[in-house]
C-alpha cells in the first residue's frame, strides 16, 4: 500500500527527472497546471512551494489534502470509533429496504459457476434499489456495476457518517476531506474494473471469478486501510504556503498576472483522444454525492468536462493558447508530452509551438516510459512510449 495515489497518466516514475529540469528554472512557485494526483508536486516537497491545479473535483481534493492540509487523515482506529453508530444505522436502513435482493447479492462473491453468478447478477440488475431516509447515491447509481450492492451501501454509509460528523463539528473540514479522498482510493482498489473508471467489467464465463473477488472486498475495511496509509506530502510548514485550485487551465492562466510568485509552470496535459473525465466520473460522484442521472454503458454523469487537448480538431489551438498564456505570465514552461500524443497525430509539433513564445525552447529529455493502463480503452493495459520533456525559459 502506498502513501500516495496513482492513477491514469500519473508521472511518479518520471517525477524526479522532471524535478531536475525544474530545478534549473527561475526561482518562484511551481504551478502544476494539470496536476492529476500530483506526482511532480510531490517531488518538490521541501524544495519549492507548489500550486496544484486540475479541472476535476477529485484531483483538486487530492491536491488540497496532500499538498495544503496542515494535518493528515484521522487514524483509522479513531475514525472507526467515530463513524460506527451512524454508519451502522445507514447500513441497516439500506439493508432493510432491499432485504431480499441484498441476501441474493451477498451470494455473488461465493458463486461456484458462471451460470450461478449470472442468474443472481441479472436478478440484482433488474431490481429497483431503495434508499428512503438513507444516504444511497452509490447504491442508486453504481450497484451491481462498478461495485456490488453491499459495497455501494458501505460507501454511502461512510459518506453519511462523515457528513453527519462534519455537520456536528466532530470532524474538521480537513478531516472530512481526507475521509472522502481515502474513500476514493479505497473505491478504486475494490472496483470491478481493469484499474480505471472508464468502464466496469461485464461478467462473463472467463472473468466472473475476478468480478466475484472484487465484489467480495469490503469498502469499509479498505477505507480504514487507506486512512492509515495515505499521507500528506512534505512538512506541515511546506504545505502551509502551498496552493490548490480546481480550474480549467486556460481560465486559470488568463487570471494569472505577471506579478504572481509563479516562477515555473509544469504542464502535463491529456495526450490521447480519450477525454480524462471518462476516468474520473465515479470519483466526481463520490465528491459531489449528487445522485447524477447516469447514462450509457459506462454510467457516465451528464456534466463531464471536455478538454480541447483530447479533441483532434482543437488540440493544436489548445497547445498554442497554453504556451502563449504561460509565456505572458513571465514564467518558465516545462512540458511533458509523449512522442505518440494526439498533437503529433494531427501533424503538430510541441517544440515548434513552444519556440513561437520561447525562442530558446528545447527538448531536454526523451525517456522510455510505461503508461499504465492508458491504452486500456483501446485494448491494451499498458503502452511503452517515449515521454518528452521540453523546456522554455522566459
Ligand atoms: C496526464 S494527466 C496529469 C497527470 C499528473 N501529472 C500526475 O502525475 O498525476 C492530465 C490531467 O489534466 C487534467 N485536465 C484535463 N484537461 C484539463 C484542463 N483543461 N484544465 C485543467 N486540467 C485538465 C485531467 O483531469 C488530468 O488529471
Amino acid at each position: 500500500m502506498t502513501s500516495r495515489i496513482s492513477y491514469m497518466g500519473t508521472k511518479h516514475d518520471l517525477a524526479d527527472r522532471v524535478a531536475e529540469v525544474i530545478a534549473s528554472c527561475r526561482p518562484g512557485r511551481l504551478l502544476d497546471a494539470f496536476a492529476g494526483m500530483g506526482a511532480v508536486a510531490d517531488a518538490h516537497a521541501g524544495r519549492r512551494q507548489v500550486w496544484t491545479n486540475d479541472v476535476q473535483h477529485f484531483a483538486y481534493l487530492a491536491g488540497r489534502c496532500r499538498f495544503t492540509d496542515p494535518h493528515g487523515p484521522l487514524p483509522a482506529s479513531r475514525m472507526r470509533e467515530l463513524v460506527a453508530p451512524i454508519y451502522q444505522q445507514n447500513m441497516r436502513l439500506l439493508k432493510e429496504q432491499n432485504e431480499k435482493i441484498w441476501t441474493l447479492a451477498e451470494k455473488l462473491p461465493g458463486a461456484a459457476t458462471f451460470e450461478e453468478f449470472e442468474f443472481v447478477f441479472d436478478r440484482v440488475s433488474q431490481e429497483n434499489l431503495m434508499h428512503e431516509g438513507a444516504y444511497g447515491c452509490f447504491t442508486a447509481t453504481y450497484a451491481n456495476a462498478y461495485f456490488s450492492l453491499p459495497q455501494c451501501a458501505e460507501i454511502d454509509s461512510v459518506r453519511c457518517a462523515i457528513d453527519t460528523l462534519r455537520g456536528r463539528g466532530v470532524l474538521t473540514q480537513g478531516e472530512f476531506e481526507w475521509a472522502v479522498l481515502t474513500l476514493g482510493q479505497a473505491a478504486l482498489r475494490i472496483a470491478n474494473t481493469t484499474g480505471h473508471f472508464a468502464q466496469f467489467l461485464t461478467p462473463s464465463a472467463s472473468n466472473f471469478k475476478r468480478v466475484s473477488k472484487q465484489f467480495g472486498r469490503s469498502a469499509f475495511d479498505q477505507w480504514l486501510v487507506s486512512l492509515d496509509t495515505l499521507k500528506p506530502s512534505g512538512t506541515t510548514e511546506w504545505r502551509s504556503s502551498n496552493l490548490a485550485t480546481r480550474s480549467d487551465c486556460d481560465a486559470l492562466l488568463k487570471r494569472l498576472h505577471s506579478s504572481s510568485d509563479v516562477g515555473v509552470v509544469y504542464c502535463d496535459p491529456p495526450y490521447t483522444d480519450d477525454q480524462y473525465s471518462r476516468y474520473y466520473h465515479v470519483w466526481e460522484t463520490l465528491v459531489l454525492n449528487d445522485y447524477p442521472p447516469v447514462t450509457g454503458a459506462g454510467l457516465y454523469r451528464p456534466d463531464r468536462f471536455t478538454t480541447p487537448f483530447s479533441l483532434r480538431s482543437k488540440v493544436t489551438g489548445a497547445f498554442k493558447a497554453l504556451v502563449e498564456e504561460v509565456a505572458s505570465t513571465g514564467a518558465d514552461l516545462v512540458l511533458s508530452y509523449p512522442s505518440n500524443g494526439l498533437l503529433h497525430d494531427v501533424g503538430g509539433n510541441p517544440l515548434e509551438i513552444l519556440q513561437n513564445a520561447y525562442p530558446n525552447a528545447e527538448l531536454i529529455a526523451q525517456i522510455e516510459h510505461s503508461h499504465s493502463t492508458m491504452g486500456a480503452s483501446k485494448g491494451s493495459a499498458t503502452a511503452s512510449v517515449s515521454e518528452c520533456i521540453y523546456l522554455g525559459r522566459a
